[in-house]
């Protein structure tokens, strides 16, 4: 289902993973990201610094000649799930000429973490699989709103919106199984991970690579430390 947000098309529906190709993801997921946190490279303005996670691509080969069975299908259901929304959300027609890049990264919360507020860079759009959304959470209906767990929380990108306020952000309940698709700029942050257990899920940024300029980009040639 894509639901326009502010208008903004968002898909959120449940994966069509069973319970075992979901924990088959899961382990590969955890497997792979003991790398995601080690040696942080430092990114910075003279007068800013930010410590940003490694990042990896488990779409590399690297990592792929480790993954289950299920992998392939995987990669080809989100590139299936992304076409169909440039075409029901953007209307665009020949979406099966598009050249389609992506890269995913596995993501691992422990109680108490959660996602700052961000938005992906490079990217058109991103595709979260929610694998694993620990155990002894409460009931949304029965949860206190001021603290909440582990909810997905999207941001209304237009500046100066006004009334009514409480139609700024959008909260969105997570399990196993359900699959957000929405545009990168969007800011996005999560609650923090209140129940036992892990919070594992996959999270892929996509990028149309045809038909948008992209094979017209040169290099600058020069160095912006060297002028
Ligand atoms: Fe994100």
């Amino acid at each position: 289902m894509i639901d326009y947000l502010w208008p903004t098309p968002v898909l959120y529906d449940s994966a069509p993973w069973s319970e075992a190709e979901i924990e088959e993801l899961r382990q590969f997921t955890v497997d792979r990201f003991h790398a995601h946190k080690t040696c942080p490279p430092v990114h910075g303005l003279p007068d800013v610094d930010v410590k940003l996670r490694v990042q990896l691509n488990l779409f590399h080969e690297h990592h792929e000649v480790h993954a289950p069975d299920v992998w392939i299908r995987f990669k080809q259901w989100v590139d299936s799930v992304y076409r169909k929304y440039l075409l029901e959300a953007h209307g665009v027609r020949n979406v099966h000429d598009l050249k389609l890049q992506a890269r995913c990264i596995p993501v691992r919360y422990l109680p108490g973490m959660r996602a700052q507020p961000h938005y992906h860079h490079t990217c058109d759009h991103v595709l979260c699989l929610y694998l694993d959304c620990g155990r002894g959470r409460s009931p949304p209906d029965q949860r206190d709103w001021t603290v909440g767990d582990g909810e997905l929380i999207l941001q209304d990108p237009r500046p100066m919106a006004g009334f009514p306020f409480w139609e700024k952000l959008r909260y969105i309940e997570t399990f196993p199984g359900l699959v957000v698709l929405h545009p990168s700029r969007v800011w996005h942050e999560t609650n923090p991970f209140n129940a036992q257990g892990e919070r594992t899920l996959l999270v892929v940024t996509l990028r149309v690579m045809s038909h948008n300029y992209c094979e017209l980009y040169t290099d600058l040639g020069g160095s912006a430390l060297c002028p």
